[in-house]
This record gives structure tokens, C-alpha cells and sequence, in this order.
């Protein structure tokens, strides 16, 4: 099975669903470590099912480049096929594109290239957009600019609020992450676009 790295910042429900996806042996992918940049509660996950968790926090490092070296090297430590970035919110850098070019993909709670950044769902709402949804893609340089792998639409509902909209973009995402993860090792989802109608 391939492996995978999986990062994450938060609380880890796509990291989990992941983990969970995994658990089937039939699964292509296997997850072999979760890394974060700080102690996030969504390590227990991975913890709990004594999958090695690791921590690489800015603030420990004299500077950005520095950090970004010693999360690629704890990254390829583990000698992954792929890199999922979920709910990861550190933009990574130059040694972590370069080490992981073509094998780190990024899981994003709206339809890209509409709201990228830190708060797409608050921006979203903002613009009065009737569907917003969830993208897979590559990383590359940009803040979330690289090539679109798998979309998911999710409609805005009336009374929908930052909060309760996040959480069905999140049902949608943890299916499109699993279902995407499993394309992707196998060979068959680089650089294709799922029509989501
Ligand atoms: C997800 O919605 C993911 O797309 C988003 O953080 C959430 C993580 O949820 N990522 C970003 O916004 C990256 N810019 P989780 O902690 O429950 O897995």
C-alpha cells in the first residue's frame, strides 16, 4: 500500500477519516505518521490507534526556512508516496515543495480558485454565494493555486452561519479526501478535474 503522511493544525476530523478509510486493508493507502506544526488536538487520532505522530513548531526554529527544512525532513523520515495536507495552516516552503513535488495535496473547505486563504468559508458567506463546496488539490508556491484533483459542491442554506456551514463543507471533504487519496496512489487522479454536478 502507499504511503501516506498526513498533516494537520486543528482538530483532525479529516486526518480521522482518513485513518479510519485506512483501517480497511483493502484501502490502497496507509497512513504511517501524522506531523503538525503545534500540538493539535487532532494527533490523538493517530495517537489512539499508535500510528507515530510527530511536531515541528515554528517557534523552535531561528526562521521560516529553518522550520520548513527540519518539517521536510520529519516528513521524509517517514519515506511517504504522498503528503496530505488536512487542515494543515502553515503555508509550507521551498524545502518541502522541492523534497514533495507532485506528492503533497491539500484538502480546501471552498470551490477553487474562489475563496483561497485562511477563511473561505467566512468569505464565502460574505460574497452571498449560494454554493460554495470543497477542492483537493496540488500544492504548489502559491496560496492555494495548484491544480485542481477532485471538487465537491456544497450549497449555502438560509441561516447558514461560519460554523454550521464548515461543518457540511466537512462531511463533504472527509468523503472527497478518502475517495481522492485512494485515486490519486492508484494512478488514475493526477491532474484530472471530477465534474461535481
Ligand atoms: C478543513 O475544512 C480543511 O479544508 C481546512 O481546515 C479544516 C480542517 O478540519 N483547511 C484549510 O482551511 C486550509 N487553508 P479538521 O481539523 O476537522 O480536519
Amino acid at each position: 500500500r502507499a504511503r501516506v503522511v498526513v498533516l494537520l493544525s486543528g482538530t483532525g476530523s479529516l486526518c480521522e477519516a482518513l485513518l479510519t478509510a485506512a483501517e480497511d486493508p483493502g484501502y490502497p493507502a496507509a497512513v504511517v505518521a501524522v506531523g503538525s506544526d503545534r500540538d493539535a488536538p487532532g494527533l490523538e487520532h493517530a495517537r489512539r490507534r499508535g500510528i507515530p505522530v510527530f511536531t515541528c513548531a515554528l517557534r523552535d526554529h531561528p526562521d521560516r526556512a529553518a522550520w520548513d527544512a527540519a518539517l521536510a525532513a520529519a516528513i521524509a523520515a517517514h519515506r511517504p508516496d504522498l503528503v496530505v495536507s488536512a487542515g494543515f495552516m502553515k503555508i509550507v516552503g521551498p524545502a518541502i515543495l522541492d523534497a514533495f513535488d507532485g506528492r503533497l495535496l491539500n484538502t480546501h473547505p471552498a470551490l477553487l480558485p474562489a475563496f483561497p486563504g485562511a477563511h473561505a468559508v467566512r468569505d464565502a458567506l460574505a460574497a452571498g454565494v449560494e454554493v460554495t463546496g470543497s477542492t483537493v488539490h496540488w500544492v504548489d508556491a502559491g496560496v492555494d493555486t495548484g491544480p485542481v484533483i477532485a471538487q465537491r459542491e456544497v450549497p449555502v442554506l438560509p441561516g447558514d452561519d461560519e460554523a454550521r456551514l464548515h461543518a457540511r463543507i466537512k462531511d463533504v471533504e472527509r468523503e472527497l479526501l478518502v475517495e481522492t487519496v485512494a485515486r490519486v496512489v492508484t494512478g488514475l487522479g493526477t491532474q484530472t478535474t471530477e465534474d461535481p454536478r
